[in-house]
């Protein structure tokens, strides 16, 4: 390993790995990776060692519809920020008298959740206008990695499938919603196909399929380990071949949404990012799919995440009164990358997992089975990594700024010949070797990344909220993975509850739509006076957030001391 990018303890730490990998190689060609956890045994690590169990990160929300909840700070703080209309608030309730667009059906967001639903708006007799923070399928879908899960073999069945789904969850789930998850799978790989995403197929012309965490069966379906940007590729392009249905409005993020009189949801206030301009549009019905809170660095945690992803949709939907379901529940991926510095947090797909690599701590040890349910897996990768005086087994390898453990990439071209990684995971190969690695001779190291906001906003399984005219759908609502999502089941929430809220908008836009009665936004005054009662929420900070602010502190405080004040976001 001359020129290695690895230090010379991680050379030592390799060697030993190296050592031990024959015999598990061994083990691994006789079905056998490492003994899983029982229930008892998974709570309890989970209890000692997962990030949701820490309380002294939380707090409990003091206003709006779910107020007692104890969420973590950043996601309380979201909540417990001003409005970006209220100081002009008298001007906008003069300006939503008077839309700029009006339309049948309004989709929020611009991810796989956001396209199905405005193909299926449309598809179902809908004019419908896209609105989205950046451009059409910037988001956390084209990212997706693994792939998307459905019960296709003759050995699997939408039953087990919900089976996985309610077990990984914790039996949380609410399960009308996975019901509808499970059986609508295999018709969205059915859909997908025909708009034209390429899954990976066996030389007999079957579905390829593999195993991911916590399930039962082999079904995740994956595009390599391009499988997000496979699916968003020819959402985002069908969406496009209809400019004559679907209106796109990029840049344009919304900022709240308009009430009626009688306290329906009948549209959206945006704001044009390259113009600075706010819009107004008037909605028979409106979709809200602005997908997951990720961005926010929960606990100060690297991410996975797309630079949107940064809780804006739950954010109005809350102050518009939709009550909120195991927002508390965050997923911590387990495997991501820990170093070099530069990919800290990136996702290493829990495909690598999938596809043989084990998960060994720095004496090359097994510690772990590598398919548990992500929140498993991660607390004990956490628990393997956490130095023996802060209460773990002192067995990380460290780096300059943190520990992690080794997934050992190489076992997998022992296992199904040189060749299979290069194939099977060129996305990954890529990355790392950027950086120096090749993950076909050497293992990568990784520690738990933040990856997904397992609860959201309280849906039914057609996508409708408690606020008529208002549906939402993906990584926004709460409920279909009660506290714990299992690999694949997010780019089939996105397809699944994309299409149901989309299909839902456009019938209720058509049949139940009444008139547009007296457009108002009391609901965010309302909202800001509870919020007055509290002294310590500060007057800056102010909710949706719409992009992350990286700037140092001290960065900051010049930018105050200058002329420019316009900090929009
Ligand atoms: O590991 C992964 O590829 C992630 C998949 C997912 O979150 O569904």
């Amino acid at each position: 390993m001359e020129d290695s990018v690895y230090t010379e303890q991680m050379i030592a730490s390799i060697r030993k790995v190296e050592a031990t990998r024959p015999k598990r190689l061994e083990e691994a060609k006789r079905g056998y990776r490492f003994d899983k956890l029982s229930l008892k045994d998974s709570q309890e690590l989970l209890e000692k060692f997962h990030p949701d169990y820490i309380t002294e990160q939380k707090r409990t929300l003091r206003v709006g519809p779910s107020k007692g909840e104890i969420l973590n700070i950043e996601v309380v703080n979201i909540f417990e920020g001003h409005s970006r209309i209220f100081k002009q608030y008298d001007e906008f309730l003069r300006r939503i008298k008077s839309p700029d667009y009006v339309t049948d059906v309004l989709i929020i967001g611009g991810g796989g959740a956001a396209t199905s639903a405005a193909l299926m708006a449309y598809k179902n007799g809908a004019k419908v206008i896209l609105a989205t923070k950046l451009r059409t399928g910037d988001a956390n879908t084209m990212m997706a990695q693994g792939g998307i899960q459905a019960a296709v073999t003759p050995v699997d069945s939408p039953a087990i499938h919900y089976l996985d789904v309610i077990g990984g969850g914790h039996f949380k789930n609410e399960p009308e919603l996975v019901e509808a998850l499970v059986n609508d799978a295999p018709f969205a790989i059915a859909w997908l196909e025909k708009l034209g995403v390429m899954f990976d197929r066996n030389p007999d012309n079957t579905m390829m399929v593999l195993h991911g965490g916590g399930t039962s069966r082999m079904r995740m379906h994956s595009c390599l380990d391009y499988s997000g940007a496979g699916i968003m590729r020819v959402l985002r392009d069908e969406v496009k071949n209809h400019p004559e249905e679907i209106d796109l409005l990029e840049f344009s993020p919304a900022v709240e949404l308009i009430l009626n009189d009688r306290g329906e949801c009948i549209g959206a206030i945006v704001f044009n990012m390259e113009t600075e301009e706010y819009h107004v549009i008037h909605a028979k019905a409106t979709v809200m799919a602005t997908g997951g809170f990720g961005r926010l660095h929960i606990q100060d945690f690297p991410t996975t995440n797309h630079h949107g992803a940064t809780g804006d949709g739950l954010t109005m939907g809350y102050r518009a009164g939709i009550p909120i379901r195991y927002l508390g529940a965050v997923q911590y991926h387990p495997t991501g990358a820990a170093f070099p510095e530069q990919i800290v947090g990136l996702l290493i797909t829990e495909k690598v997992r999938g596809s043989g690599a084990d998960v060994v701590n720095v004496d090359g040890e097994k510690f772990v089975f590598p398919l548990e349910p992500r929140d498993v897996e991660a607390a004990a990768i956490i628990r393997e990594a956490t130095p023996c005086e802060n209460g773990g087994k002192g067995k990380g390898m460290a780096t300059s700024t943190m520990y992690g453990v080794w997934l050992d990439s190489p076992l997998i071209d022992l296992l199904d010949g040189e060749g299979t990684i290069a194939k099977k995971l060129p996305a990954m190969v890529r990355m790392v070797n950027r950086f120096g690695i090749d993950m076909t001779k050497d293992p990568i190291l990784v520690y738990p990344t933040l990856h997904y906001q397992n609860g959201g906003l309280v849906i039914s399984a057609n996508g409708s909220t408690i606020l008529p005219g208002l549906f939402a759908g993906g990584e926004i609502s709460g409920g279909v993975h009660g506290t714990n999502r299992l690999m694949g089941n997010s780019l089939l929430d996105v397809v699944v509850y994309g299409r149901r809220s989309g299909t839902s908008a456009a019938i209720y836009a058509k049949e139940k739509f009444i008139d547009w009665g007296k457009p108002t936004i009391q609901h965010v005054f309302e909202y800001e006076q509870e919020i007055a009662q509290f002294e310590d929420i500060p007057e800056d900070r102010i909710t949706p957030v719409l992009l992350p602010d990286y700037t140092p502190e001290h960065v900051k405080k010049k930018q105050l001391t200058t002329s420019y004040s316009g900090n929009l976001w």
